[in-house]
């Protein structure tokens, strides 16, 4: 599914996340684990103010290891709980009511000093678009609630989906915009799949993952595509193209004539990158 955003939609989303905010005790960003900065709202700290908040790196399965256990210390120095999941999976959900209890430990040990029996913790799972949200919530429901491609902006009655005996979830998650003015952002947002190529030209999108996985994957990319050279440090347009090309002919996507359809190339390679072919990797790290 891919939105398109129009600052009035952006104010509606914003203003339907305040409301909903006024229910709960505790967000919960979700990230894309590859892309955390990315898949991030510009506005989010405004939004979420002072609420109690887990930042939940989704799709970790998909992540690179070492980027993602780098990606938890930077949320953590900046005073942020977070942790990787995998809400297909379900890998590590089970400590998310946990970790948002901890999160909540003085305010309830406060109820508890007046003698005030503390309710279920109430949470809202917020993030842009294909980021996983539904998916996390039917996970953690344990049924079908949300529908996968829920539209900014559509209402529909809330309930309170009940995980274990300790927490609530709003069962309609709070969906906002990415960060898509900065170009570079877009490239991530496609390279992951987050959103769809037509905002975009494929080849760009392909030019831009290639030229990162040269730098950060090089012995993957060798790998898979058979490649002996890979583009310089300096990573010149033309060495990304050539390595493209490459691809593209080991792959067999030729033109009549035997030119290379780099089209037909960025394809291929950006499906098998999405669908995690070429193994775990993460298109950003912190401090880069
Ligand atoms: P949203 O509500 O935030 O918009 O996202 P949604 O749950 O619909 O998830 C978007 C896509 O991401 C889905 O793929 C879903 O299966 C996938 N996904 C969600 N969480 C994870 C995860 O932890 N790991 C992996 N590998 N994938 C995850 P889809 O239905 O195939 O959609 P699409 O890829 O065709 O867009």
């Amino acid at each position: 599914m891919s939105i398109q955003w129009f600052p009035g939609h952006m104010t509606k989303a914003r203003r339907q996340i305040e409301e909903k905010l006024k229910l709960i005790d505790v967000t919960i960003e979700l990230l894309d684990a590859r892309i955390p900065l990315s898949s991030r709202n510009p506005m989010i700290d405004d939004i979420l103010r002072h609420k109690p908040r887990l930042v939940l790196l989704n799709k970790s399965d998909l992540a690179d290891p070492g980027a993602t256990a780098a990606w938890v210390a930077f949320f953590r120095e900046q005073g942020l709980a977070a942790l990787p999941i995998d809400a297909v999976s379900g890998h590590q959900i089970n400590q998310i009511v946990p970790q948002c209890r901890t999160l909540l430990e003085d305010k309830i040990a406060a109820q508890v000093r007046k003698g005030i029996t503390p309710r279920a913790i109430r949470a809202l799972i917020v993030g842009i678009p294909n980021v996983g949200k539904s998916t996390l919530i039917n996970r953690l429901a344990g049924r079908k609630i949300a529908a996968t491609g829920d539209k900014p902006g559509v209402t529909k009655a809330q309930q309170w989906i009940k995980i274990g005996g300790e927490a609530e979830l709003l069962d309609t998650p709070g969906i906002l915009w990415p960060k898509f003015e900065d170009q570079m952002v877009g490239y991530r947002l496609a390279a992951t799949g987050a959103i769809k190529e037509e905002i975009l030209q494929i080849e760009e999108i392909a030019f831009y993952a290639v030229k990162y996985m040269s730098l950060h994957y090089g012995a993957t990319m060798k790998e898979r595509f058979a490649l002996e050279e890979l583009p310089g440090p300096d990573r010149g347009a033309e060495e990304v193209v050539a390595v493209m090309e490459a691809i593209g002919r080991k792959r067999g996507c030729l033109l009549s004539g035997g030119r290379v359809d780099l089209g037909k190339t960025s394809t291929l390679l950006l499906r098998e990158l999405r669908a995690g072919k070429l193994g775990r990797i993460s298109f950003e790290r912190p401090g880069e």
